[in-house]
């Protein structure tokens, strides 16, 4: 039976670490996330990360907009919030409505206040193997958990299945940084279970259940990002938990594994913006 990877447990413990930390600033950091439409899993998403920010001792200022606004509503946003000194942190809840341009609204984040790590410019020095002024979360949640659990990444073959800018692309470098060897699979990729079956360590980021025991090697790590509600509205994961945790050696479950870890990840990248900005470290 495989171990389970708590992200639960270990968001607690870093949020108590922070807690701690900031109640001895007199300053306090500040996120500003933009929340576009009523999309109900970004309105639930955004209401944690507010909650969270609140507990620790983060200032959250949740921007909300209906989903008829204009391009530019938002970017004039970006710019105020991109000028305005009490301002550490933006977010962009994705996905945003079909008439919005999500590359012009990201592009124009100042990268020292980019929190997600999407801006061209942290992609970018992420994927040339230089250091980003922060890390995109979910992944860098993905590798805090892995490492709390001891499961050293050096040579062994990472297969994810997604290609997202939130978590595959990301992943795929910051594995990289990991001296593993990365397989991407997408929508497109024949034979997926042939690739899967020679995975150390898979992490699947699609949104729809397509995992299966038979699919993977015994004794493989598996990382399930995917969230959403099935037919019958119980909350499920891209894995088949109950068959896969049996030959699996560690599986992170849904809910209480990448998501809270994700949460966690937001706050460490705020308060290093924070902190970063503080001391005028360098892009
Ligand atoms: N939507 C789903 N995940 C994320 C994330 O990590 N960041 C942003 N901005 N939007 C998301």
């Amino acid at each position: 039976m495989a171990t389970i990877l708590n992200g639960k447990k270990l968001k607690e413990k870093i949020l108590t670490e922070l807690k701690k930390k900031l109640d001895g600033c007199e300053k306090k950091p500040s996120l500003a996330v933009i929340l576009v439409g009523d999309n109900p899993a970004s309105q639930i998403y955004v209401n944690n990360k507010r909650k969270t920010a609140e507990i620790i001792g983060i200032k959250s200022n949740v921007i909300k907009y209906p989903k008829t606004v204009t391009e530019d509503e938002l970017l004039n946003k970006i710019h105020e919030l991109n000028k305005d000194e009490n301002t550490n942190a933006i977010l962009v809840q994705l996905p945003l409505p079909e008439h919005i341009s999500k590359e012009n609204v990201i592009n124009i984040i100042d990268p020292r206040k980019d929190v997600d790590g999407f801006t061209p410019y942290n992609f970018g020095k992420l994927f040339s193997g230089e250091k980003p002024y922060v890390y995109p979360c979910t992944p860098k949640g993905i590798l805090l958990l892995l490492e709390e659990y001891n499961i050293n990444l050096e040579g062994k073959h990472v297969v994810i299945v997604g290609r997202s800018n939130i978590v595959g692309k990301p992943m795929l470098q910051m594995m990289l940084n990991q001296n593993a060897t990365v397989t991407i699979c997408h929508s497109y990729t024949k034979n997926l279970s042939e690739i899967t079956k020679t995975a150390d360590v898979l992490i699947s980021a699609v949104g729809e259940n397509i995992i299966e025991e038979k699919m993977l090697k015994t004794g493989c790590v598996v990382v399930d990002v995917g969230i959403f509600k099935d037919s019958t509205g119980r909350t499920r994961g891209d894995v088949d938990f109950e068959n896969v945790s049996k030959i699996a050696s560690y599986i992170s479950p849904v809910p209480g594994g990448v998501g809270p870890m994700t949460i966690a990840s937001l706050m460490l990248n705020t308060i290093e913006l924070f902190e970063k900005q503080n001391t005028k470290t360098p892009l």
